[in-house]
């Protein structure tokens, strides 16, 4: 049968590790045995520290140069090998930057086709997050976190001296890999590959994924709308009934909203586990109700009838004065998603966010119909777990209080 190489391509810290963990991870299930090479981790076994700093990547420093590439070559050859075995697909996971490069590969991979996948990573957010994230490895041990960084950047710039975006390669794939979006293809067609990859390039998926609501807040208890509340007794009980449930889940990620509910809710959660990394994503504040922030449902009722009276017409569609919609919610709700379920990758994750919001997120895992989405049940009292994966999708509601 024929067999494939995937060629990951782009600029460091664009997220090609956490695509080729994907694809890979897409292709397993599907039942091809694949594998990832990773010159990072190659040049960090072989070279140790001697690689760190910048100037070994300055493309006009001949020794580091051959350096790299004799790296590049054996991960061709671990990855030929592989092929010649039992292995369907290799991956390799490198910056392959140049043109230059990319023929070196062309020329030596010559048994089975090649997809080259390129990554590129617009969202400031994340890259900076990538950046940092890179400096806390080992190789940058003895190095302060700000020269690290500087170090860090300056490989960067090497890299886009000599980095060209694809274009006269065979077969190939341009990611947005935080958007989970294509931006332009050249289809491996026929390959029973192609589509696997294409699809775990473009899906939602959600390794482990834990959704709560905030506690119950000063403002709940009233049935008013928005704002900035904090949580109540009760509300606070909920977030340590929460924290007690999720104590033997291993968690890398919390993320909340900015909103204080969200955050207090999360503190208990947070308070034992001092390496889960956590960011407020303002994607998922609350729904903005605009002029009727802060009001209770009956007062808008009763100030506001023709609010009450849209709104139960066509609830998903229907935005607040000058506030929003679910409908335009949506829009951003996805976009924190990709962000949280980039950066988090196969590890596990709990999201704290607000009816409406945890609303939305589960719509975009369940596909529901619009009109529905605004009715999605959201208790205080339970969270979500959502698990999911080409082939498998797993969703549970697991009680974490008694009472509500
Ligand atoms: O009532 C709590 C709340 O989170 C409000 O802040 C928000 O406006 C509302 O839920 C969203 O739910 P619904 O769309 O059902 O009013």
């Amino acid at each position: 049968m024929q067999k494939l190489y995937v060629v990951m391509v782009g600029l460091p810290a664009r997220g090609k590790s956490t695509l080729a963990k994907r694809i890979c991870a897409g292709l397993c299930e599907e039942g091809f045995p694949t594998k990832i090479f990773n010159n990072g981790e190659l040049r960090r076994s072989l070279l140790g520290p001697t690689s760190t700093p910048a100037d070994f990547y300055d493309p006009a420093n001949e020794e580091p140069r051959l350096a790299r590439e004799y790296i590049a070559k054996r991960n061709m050859d671990r990855a030929r090998g592989w092929l010649a075995q039992e292995g369907m697909v290799a991956i390799l996971d490198a910056t392959n930057a140049s043109s230059a490069r990319r023929k070196l590969i062309t020329n030596t991979l010559t048994d089975y086709p090649i997809l080259f996948v390129e990554c590129v990573n617009e969202d400031h957010i994340l890259q900076q997050i990538c950046i940092e994230r890179k400096t806390t490895l080992p190789e940058f041990e003895g190095y302060s976190k700000e020269d690290a960084l500087a170090s860090f950047m300056e490989r960067i710039r090497y890299y886009e001296s000599i980095y060209e975006p694809l274009s006269s390669e065979k077969y190939w794939l341009k990611v947005d890999s935080t958007a989970n979006k294509i931006l332009e293809e050249h289809a491996l067609d026929g390959s029973p590959y192609y589509s696997v990859v294409r699809q775990t390039l473009v899906d939602f998926k959600a390794h482990r994924l834990f959704l709560a609501r905030h506690g119950q807040t000063e403002y709940n208890v009233e049935a008013r709308i928005g704002g900035d509340p904090h949580l109540t007794a009760k509300g606070q009980a909920q977030a340590e009934a929460l924290a007690a449930s999720l104590k033997n889940e291993p968690l890398d990620w919390v993320f909340t909203s900015t909103r204080i509910r969200s955050h207090e809710t999360a503190a208990p959660v947070l308070r034992d586990r001092p390496n889960v990394q956590t960011l407020a994503i303002p994607e998922f504040d609350e729904l903005w109700a605009g002029d009727c922030e802060g009001m209770r449902y009956a007062e808008i009722s009763e100030k506001m009838p023709e609010v009450t009276r849209l709104r139960n017409a066509d609830k998903f569609n229907y935005c607040y004065p000058n506030g929003e919609s679910y409908a335009m919610l949506s829009d951003r709700v996805k976009r924190g998603l990709r962000r949280v379920l980039f950066l988090a990758g196969d590890k596990p994750l709990l999201i704290i966010g607000h009816q409406a919001i945890n609303r939305v997120l589960i719509s975009l895992f369940l596909r529901y119909r619009d009109a529905d989405v605004p009715y999605i049940f959201i208790p205080q009292s339970e969270y979500y777990f959502m698990s999911m994966s080409i082939r498998r999708k797993l969703f549970e509601r697991i009680p974490y209080s008694a009472k509500k």
